[in-house]
């Protein structure tokens, strides 16, 4: 054999056949790397059930068998020890902590009852013992309609497939009650052939659509996000599109900041209700999670919900998603510390700094929207007439609206904490706008003293000065808790009887 140099002198057409079976390889190699990390991207894996069930299964206990430990780590949304300085996992009553939320929410049901967000596995519970939802008994009908169901539970997208959204959301909220049993779970996010992420609620598909956004061509890093934003995002029950059938709609249609949904809803003259003291027609921010997060640094550089609330586990050598959704500042080392070389300490002084000094602005807005109603309330008391409020009315809806669209975005303070400064001191500037106009109306009328500033230090001061009837409400609600839940638990276990679900 002649060395391959003199071959190629003899043959020149060899260098070239060599050159291009070179090029050839390497691609093909770039390929193979390529659709490696892609596939991993995608967690495309095998597995074999060991029980086969509907894709509706509501149970988190049935799809648990084939995947026992993103079960058992969901499970541990039910712990309820962790409290950080302004978050964590047990139930806080808000009100008791912020008395001024009762007057801000007067004539609503939020005056009545307002605990902070816990786990998962609490969503059936605490929408049932919340004296929002009212104690519907025989004689008394729960005020709320049955769209509250929406983001509680697996068993919605079961009912939606068999009856269509419009009819789920149709009547009141009791009369579903004994249908959505299960808490939060896997049917909510996947798809059961193949695991894959699925978006469930039709509200996120049809605000896509009308911001003429296909969702199903969201890439699989926004989709570890956007199955949160079925939930945790602002949204209203649209009471015109299908007559008896408040129908969950995002308000996104002109944008996600706060002037943006804004002016949506002042241009539906839609309000969630009318304020007992100033008479205002006041807006209620959901929670708008999502929205304010996409602002963030975080979004930008392409981090999602599920990197920080969701990372991943090594267990017995195996990795897998932790399910255990929470506060990350319980978990550090798993949620930042892939990504940041900081020392425990000092990333979790980095949130508190952010939230320290949103909430001490956030506070004294509270401070004014709470006089503006007040002095709102007087102005009306002594004569003022429709056409000399209408402005005033306005600033208020649009103060309170900020406010609440900074404060009900939990996480907002850290997620984006520049936006939920910036909407929270519009909202001051509003604010301020507004008792202006106030106190020119008031000196025209012949007060030029200033209100006085109402004793609510504590949630029952509070809840007298806005007159609610607060231990009727827990009567009737006791009432309901002991007598019409116990029927609903017996009806669920009937009809899972009749589910059909087979061990392989
Ligand atoms: C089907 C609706 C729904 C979906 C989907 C959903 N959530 Fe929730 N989430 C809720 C509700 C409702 C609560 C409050 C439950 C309670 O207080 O009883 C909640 C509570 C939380 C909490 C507070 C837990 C605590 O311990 O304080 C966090 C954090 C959270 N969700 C994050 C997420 C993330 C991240 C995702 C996406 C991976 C997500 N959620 C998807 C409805 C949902
Ligand atoms: C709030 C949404 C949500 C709920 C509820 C949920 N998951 Fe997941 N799950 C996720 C996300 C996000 C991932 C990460 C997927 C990815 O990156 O491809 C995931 C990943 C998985 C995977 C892929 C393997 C892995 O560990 O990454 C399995 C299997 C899984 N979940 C099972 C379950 C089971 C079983 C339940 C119910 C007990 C459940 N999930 C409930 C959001 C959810
Ligand atoms: C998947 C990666 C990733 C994870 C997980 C992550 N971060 Fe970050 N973080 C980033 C990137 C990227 C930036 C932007 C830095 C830049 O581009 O220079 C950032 C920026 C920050 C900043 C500065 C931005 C600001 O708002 O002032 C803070 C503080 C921070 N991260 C804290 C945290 C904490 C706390 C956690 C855990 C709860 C966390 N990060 C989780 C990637 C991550
Ligand atoms: C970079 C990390 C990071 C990302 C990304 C992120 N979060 Fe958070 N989230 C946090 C931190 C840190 C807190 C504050 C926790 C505390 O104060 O205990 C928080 C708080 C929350 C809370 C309130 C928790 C409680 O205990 O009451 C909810 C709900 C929440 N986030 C949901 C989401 C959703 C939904 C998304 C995506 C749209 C998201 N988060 C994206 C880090 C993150």
């Amino acid at each position: 054999m002649k060395p391959i140099r003199e071959q190629i002198k003899n043959k020149p057409w060899l260098g070239w056949a060599m050159f291009l079976i070179t090029i050839v390889v390497v691609f093909l190699l770039g390929l193979l790397a390529s659709s490696v990390i892609e596939r991993r991207a995608e967690a495309v894996f095998a597995y074999t059930p060991k029980v086969k069930h509907a894709p509706t299964e509501p149970r988190n206990e049935v799809w648990g068998q084939n995947f026992p430990k993103q079960y058992q780590s969901y499970m541990n949304t039910k712990d309820t020890v962790f409290a950080s300085k302004y978050n964590g996992a047990a139930m806080i009553d808000m009100l008791e902590v912020d008395p001024r939320l009762v007057v801000l929410w007067a004539g609503y049901g939020f005056a009545k009852d307002y605990n902070q967000g816990r786990g998962h596995m609490y969503a059936v519970e605490d929408i049932q013992v919340s004296l929002r939802t009212g104690g519907p008994t025989e004689e008394k009908r729960s005020p709320m309609p049955n769209t509250c169901w929406t983001c509680k539970s697996p068993d919605v997208p079961r009912l939606m497939k068999e009856m269509g959204p419009a009819e789920f959301y149709k009547g009141k909220w009791d009369e579903k009650g004994h249908e959505v049993m299960n808490n939060i779970g896997c049917a909510d996010c996947h798809d059961s052939e193949t695991m894959n992420l699925k978006i469930t609620r039709p509200a996120l598909v049809e605000a896509f659509e009308r911001m003429g956004k296909d969702i199903d061509e969201a890439s699989h890093q926004e989709m570890r996000s956007l199955v949160c934003a079925q939930c945790h995002v602002e949204y209203y029950f649209n009471k015109k599109s299908n007559p008896g059938s408040p129908y969950l709609t995002f308000p996104w249609d002109k944008g996600m900041s706060v002037e943006a949904m804004e002016e949506y809803y002042d241009e539906i003259g839609f309000a969630d209700w009318t304020h007992k003291l100033s008479k205002a027609p006041m807006l209620k921010a959901q929670h708008p999670g999502y929205e304010v997060y996409l602002t963030g640094v975080h979004a930008k550089r392409g981090v999602s919900c599920a990197d920080c609330h969701m990372p991943y586990k090594s267990e017995g050598g195996q990795k897998f998603t932790d399910h255990h959704i929470q506060s990350p500042l319980n978990n550090v080392a798993n949620s930042c510390q892939v990504c940041h070389r900081e020392e425990t300490a000092s990333l979790i002084e980095d949130v508190y700094e952010r939230q320290d000094r949103i909430i001490e602005n956030r506070d004294k807005l509270e401070e004014l929207i709470v006089r503006m109603h007040v002095e709102a309330k007087f102005a009306w008391d002594n004569g003022a007439t429709e056409e000399q409020m209408k402005d005033i009315l306005t600033d208020i809806r649009h103060a309170q609206w900020r406010w609440d669209y900074a404060a009900a975005s939990h996480g907002g303070s850290f997620h984006s904490p520049v936006e939920t400064s910036r909407v929270i001191s519009t909202g001051i500037v509003v604010a301020q706008e507004g008792r202006l106009k106030l106190s020119r109306l008031l000196a025209s009328m012949g007060h030029n003293k200033e209100i006085p500033y109402p004793d609510i230090t504590t949630k029952a001061k509070a809840q007298a000065f806005i007159g609610l009837p607060v231990e009727k409400l827990q009567e009737e609600k006791n009432e309901f808790l002991k007598t019409i839940v116990p029927k609903w638990e017996a009806e669920k276990d009937k009809r899972e009887a009749t589910y059909e679900t087979s061990l392989n």
